[in-house]
């Protein structure tokens, strides 16, 4: 794969260069913000859906097993990780799937704890919904974020927590939770019968030296608690064919959650989506390795120009994600001045960090998704601006 190669995605209806005025007031800024990659898809998943295309006929899909195998297979093989097919439903996005577990699990009202700086869905899917959003805050020392677990305990505790939704890989700390951390929230969310919601949308997209852990790989006792949502979108850059999966191990939490979501008639996917998920299990993994490491050299690129160039900004390099998470804080107290001077002086579009959560203020989330020479040229303007 050329991952230099430059793909042109204006006017093909696509948000993140069609809708920067949009967004940001004005098109003529370099964009690296929402999560998705400026690459082409992996050529297997292409002539897939082109085969499928080329059947003619797109009447009602029908999600069988043969559609899951790879999946699961793929689970098996690099996250030691035993799903059973009857765990899964399907739902067109990881963020439709966690608002109906919101609907499934809590009642207007209850409260929802996230833990922030998080992926900004996380806490409008919670207030949307009316219920109570609680924050418990991740702790920060020189750009590595870890849990508190003490404020984890006692939000829970004073709160009446009724569902914990995790990120996992953390989208934009870009931390992959270790096993023992994963287990001492479980044992916490067990004690106070808190339903979690883990999503693992971004599980594949690991950096190395790193390995995902996903919630459902801990002690069989957890599974009474447990959900977890997981896709193709992120890790085969087709978030645009909406597809992804829920895995919910426990049989009444299972009916509980298929009953909200057959009742909005949500669930069903469609035909390119599912022709992408079984060919992207099935033989995508040559070309999402090949893609990550283009991302670790894009993460190994940024990191030393910043050094050099932009001292006064603070980047470390994730774990997993093509997300990296820029501290401003040292040149910028105030989100709103951060955002004006990266818009309308260096000229990129960014995620403003304080859309991921109050402790977000200060920083933004550039997407490193993209072909080397776009970063390079995002980072020339801001160190220029600067
Ligand atoms: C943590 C997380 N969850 C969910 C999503 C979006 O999922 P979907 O497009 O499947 O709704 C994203 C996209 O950036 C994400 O980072």
């Amino acid at each position: 794969m050329n991952f230099d190669a430059l793909i042109d995605r204006r006017n093909t209806d696509c948000i993140k260069w069609d809708g920067l005025k949009e967004a940001y007031g004005r098109d003529d800024i370099l964009p690296l913000w929402i999560a998705d990659m400026d690459f082409v898809s992996s050529p297997k998943i292409i002539e897939a859906m082109i085969g499928r295309a080329n059947h003619g006929v797109f009447g009602y899909p029908l999600a069988s097993a043969k559609i899951f195998e790879p999946f699961i297979e793929w689970n098996k093989r690099r996250n030691n990780l035993n799903i059973d097919q009857e765990w899964i439903l399907t739902c067109p996005g990881v963020v439709t799937a966690f608002t109906l577990g919101i609907h499934a699990y809590t009642k207007e009202g209850d409260k929802v704890m996230i833990q922030t700086p998080v992926y900004p869905p996380f806490h409008s899917s919670v207030k949307n919904n009316n219920r109570i959003m609680i924050e418990n805050e991740l702790i920060e020392k020189e750009g590595y974020y870890t849990i508190d677990f003490e404020d984890f305990e006692k939000k829970i505790r004073e709160n009446n927590i009724k569902l914990f939704i995790l990120c996992n890989p953390h989208n934009p700390v870009g931390r992959v939770w270790r096993k023992e951390e994963l287990e001492k929230m479980a044992e916490i969310c067990l004690k106070y019968d808190v339903k979690i919601f883990s999503d693992e949308i971004h599980s594949d997209l690991i950096l190395k030296g790193y390995k995902f852990n996903s919630i459902l790989s801990l002690d069989e006792k957890y599974k009474k608690i447990i959900i977890a949502a997981t896709a193709p979108s992120k890790t085969f850059n087709i978030a645009g064919l909406t597809s992804s999966m829920v895995l919910i191990p426990d049989e009444d939490m299972r009916e509980v959650y298929s009953k909200v979501s057959q009742s909005l008639s949500i669930g069903l996917l469609n035909i390119f989506g599912l022709t992408a998920i079984e060919a992207a299990y099935k033989h995508g993994e040559e070309w999402l390795e090949e893609v990550m490491s283009y991302i670790e050299d894009n993460f190994d690129y940024m990191i030393s120009f910043i050094k050099e160039n932009m001292p006064n900004v603070k980047c470390r390099k994730p774990e997993a994600t093509y997300l990296g998470w820029l501290d401003f804080r040292k040149i910028f107290t105030k989100q709103d001045e951060l955002d004006d001077f990266l818009i309308n002086r260096a000229k990129v579009a960014l995620n403003s960090g304080i859309t991921f959560g109050k402790k977000g203020e200060g920083f933004v989330r550039i997407n490193l998704g993209c072909p080397r020479t776009i970063l390079e040229e995002a980072l020339k303007r801001i160190k220029n601006a600067l």
